[in-house]
């Protein structure tokens, strides 16, 4: 059976392999998908042996940028992003790495939420990898204006300027920033220690901004509870991006899309649990 894995360290609580089942079972396509704790000090040396028999692998934290330079030939958005969350096994026997994690960002909100981001006003808070792999996506649906706020100012600035040839992008500080944006999305690693980023309250413009949180959690995120109290028109969370980002590298290994909703639902009803 083709084979296929998630490699991160830690990787136990990854929820990779049952989203990559239920694909696969809804889909009707036969393959065996595992996770895999990857060393840190010789991930290239794992994953190559990995692929002396297998046909696809996710990359998670930390070794996106490592799978980044394990890559034979890259997709131009994983060039952008400077990280790899997917790679495949090509005829050829070479690698292809790829970055899903954006797009699945986008299709969660545009397909899944039903929000049109052309011509709104984006407020992006944070400056790390995934943000860098969310600009080239969110610039290509055309936005009025997107600003990277971050708390160290400098970090946004850098990729500001990396990705200015796409689009109206800026950098800023948390507190530079009061004027209402039409969305906020939210991805600081702040909420996993329950804190909020310190924006201004009068971002929000109650009733219509919705606001994105891309991590997730049995309960509402800090970041969902926070703008849930600013009167947000939306506040949610980033479970679909997950589930979303793993359909793309499905869709690349496989050339079949499978239906997320239902995927989202379980994993829904299990996190309630
Ligand atoms: P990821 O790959 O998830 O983006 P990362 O590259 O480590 O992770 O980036 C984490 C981001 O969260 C950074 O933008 C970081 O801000 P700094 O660049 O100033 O370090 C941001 N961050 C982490 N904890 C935060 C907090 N408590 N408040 C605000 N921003 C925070």
């Amino acid at each position: 059976m083709d084979r296929y894995v998630v490699f991160g360290n830690p990787v136990g609580h990854s929820k990779s392999p049952l989203i990559h089942q239920m694909f696969a079972e809804q889909t009707g396509e036969q393959l065996d998908y595992s996770a895999q704790l990857a060393p840190l000090e010789d991930f290239i040396g794992f994953a190559r042996e990995f692929f002396q028999q297998g046909r696809g692998a996710n990359v998670t934290v930390p070794f996106k940028e490592d799978a980044y330079r394990l890559a034979d030939t890259l997709t131009a958005r994983a060039e952008r992003a400077g990280a790899v969350n997917t790679l495949s096994k090509l005829a050829d026997g070479s690698l292809l790495g790829d970055n899903t994690d954006g797009a699945g960002l986008v299709r969660d909100l545009t397909v899944n939420a039903g929000l049109d981001l052309k011509g709104k006003r984006i407020l992006l808070l944070g400056a790390g990898g995934a943000v860098r792999g969310a600009l080239e996506p969110l610039l290509a649906e055309r936005p009025a204006s997107l600003i990277i706020a971050n708390r160290t100012v400098e970090k946004a600035e850098m990729l500001a300027e990396l990705f200015d040839d796409l689009g109206p992008v800026s950098a800023s500080g948390f507190d530079w920033l009061c004027e209402p944006v039409d969305v906020i999305i939210n991805a600081t690693s702040a909420s996993l220690s329950d804190d909020v980023p310190p924006i201004a309250g009068s971002l929000i413009e109650p009733g219509k901004t919705f606001c994105y949180d891309m991590m997730y959690a049995k309960e509402p995120t800090a970041f969902c509870r926070w703008a849930t109290e600013h009167g947000a028109a939306v506040a949610m969370d980033g479970l679909g991006m997950l589930v979303e980002q793993a359909a793309e590298a499905f869709f690349l290994w496989r050339g079949v899309r499978p239906d997320s909703a239902p995927v989202l639902a379980e994993l829904r009803r299990q996190l309630a649990q």
